[in-house]
């Protein structure tokens, strides 16, 4: 078990998945990614998770984001239930889904939380960057399934600072105004902002949002 940090380089391995062997790293390739691990196959919560990731998938491709997700179970039951996701969620399962029975991923990432189930692995989502650096990183209990609008809009956040060096504002939407990094100056920013700017405050800079 190791401790992840937001910067740190996202520990790499190569896992049995539902797609074959995968190393992470080279599977990442240039695009970001999301890891995202679910407590148990044939559970009603993942279920519908697996289902909203799949049909998602339109969203992550524009945003050149690949999925992986991962449960202690085996790829067998994996296989099976992918069938029943297929059944009642009206998708295609189209990621690669990691089957951990030795617990080595979900080890590396710190994804077993003993308070919780010493068994099972909690709904850790990671997202990496293209620079495969750990970008993000949110822990849900068993009960509570994610909000994938909530991950495209940290995604799409993370993206504009990557490319287009701004921050995003509390409750920020896409398409809402930006906030200048502090590290800008405002000379800097009339040049990388052609749409302007909006000086609330020496601290508090807020610009259209750039693309
Ligand atoms: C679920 O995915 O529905 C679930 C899994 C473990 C505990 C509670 C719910």
């Amino acid at each position: 078990m190791s401790t992840i940090r937001l910067g740190d380089e996202a520990p790499n391995f190569t896992a049995e998945t539902t797609e074959g062997k995968i190393n992470f790293h080279e599977w990442l390739g240039d695009s970001w990614g999301i890891l995202f691990s679910h407590p148990a196959d044939y559970t009603p919560v993942c279920t519908t998770e697996l289902g909203a990731a799949a049909k998602y998938k339109g969203e992550f491709d524009k945003r050149n984001v690949k999925v992986m997700a991962l449960s202690v179970d085996g790829l067998q039951s994996h296989k099976d239930w992918i069938g029943d996701i297929e059944e009642t969620q009206g998708t295609a399962v189209n990621f690669p889904i990691i089957a951990d029975e030795d617990r080595k991923v979900s080890s590396l990432y710190d994804m077993i939380h003993p308070n919780s189930n010493d068994k099972l692995t909690v709904r850790s989502v990671f997202v990496i960057g293209p620079d495969k650096k750990v970008k993000l990183i949110i822990t849900y209990p068993a009960s509570t399934g994610r909000n994938f609008d909530e991950l495209l809009r940290v995604i799409d956040s993370l993206q504009l600072t990557a490319y287009h060096k701004v921050a995003t504002p509390v409750n920020w939407k896409y398409g809402d105004d930006c906030v200048i990094s502090p590290a800008v100056s405002n000379e800097q920013a009339k040049d990388l902002f052609p749409k302007g700017f909006k000086e609330v405050k020496p601290y508090l800079r807020m610009t259209p949002q750039p693309v």
